[in-house]
């Protein structure tokens, strides 16, 4: 087992003096090393909430979350951040990649922080094969901005993986796209999430991107629900 989340709990200000939301409840879960799974839900249900504290980028208000048997609840802001840049690959709605830098610059961003050179290294050659693996090899030089939606997202899909991180986050990863560049990074996030053994967790509105996840969780009143699971 990868994650455990126990009874996790969060709310929220309401907007209205003294109202809280209670946004997740008690949620407790297992994720196995390699597996792949979507939350799906709607709008305002929870699952950036949830998929943000499974990346430590938020706290629950109570409840534990133990990665590889280490409850991460009880790191230091500086444990957490070295934490999360070996150990969980992020990618978002929007790619955020950094307009002056190249696209291989912009791969190579959370190697920087690596000490340990040999890595480093590897990392490196690391890049390169992976900008080859998803037909980037002729804008490796280029900045994002010359780039098309699909490609820099394809861009922002490596830079979360550089490090062999043993889970990747992505919340609503195809949000931007149309339908074919979207399933084209679907497929290509299965084809690394089997390659690679790294555990997949994918948000999204979409019924037909959940169809494609082994597991598919809702959630439903801050609470998770296995809506189907391998025949
Ligand atoms: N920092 C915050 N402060 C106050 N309320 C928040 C905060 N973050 C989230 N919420 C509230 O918590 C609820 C869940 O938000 P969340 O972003 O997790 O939903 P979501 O399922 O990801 O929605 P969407 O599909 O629109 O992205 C919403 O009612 C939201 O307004
Ligand atoms: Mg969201």
């Amino acid at each position: 087992m990868l994650l455990r989340l126990n009874n996790i709990n969060k709310a929220f200000g309401s907007g209205q003096p003294g109202q809280i939301k209670q946004v997740l409840r008690d949620i407790s879960m297992e994720i196995d090393q390699g597996e792949n799974l979507a939350f799906l839900g709607p709008s305002g249900s929870g699952k950036s909430t949830l998929l943000n504290i499974i990346g430590t980028l938020d706290k629950p208000d109570s409840g534990d979350l133990f990665f590889e048997g280490r409850n991460i609840i009880e790191y230091s802001e500086d444990q957490l951040a070295t934490f999360r840049n070996r150990q969980i690959g992020f990618i978002f709605q929007a790619h955020h990649l950094l307009p002056q830098c190249s696209v291989l610059e912009n791969i190579l961003v959370p190697t920087l922080p690596l000490r340990d050179s040999k890595f480093k290294k590897e990392r490196y050659a690391r890049a390169l094969e992976l900008i080859k693996e998803v037909d980037l090899w002729e804008h490796r030089d280029k900045l994002p901005g010359t780039l098309s939606g699909g490609e820099c997202q394809r861009v922002a899909v490596i830079r979360a993986l550089i490090n062999e991180p043993k889970l990747l986050l992505a919340d609503e990863p195809t949000g931007s796209l149309d339908r074919k560049n979207a399933m084209g990074i679907i497929s290509l996030l299965l084809k690394l999430n089997k390659e690679l053994n790294t555990s997949l967790i994918v948000v999204t509105h979409s019924m037909e991107i959940g169809s494609k996840m082994t597991n598919t969780y809702d959630l439903v009143d801050g609470q998770l629900v296995l809506s189907n699971s391998p025949s």
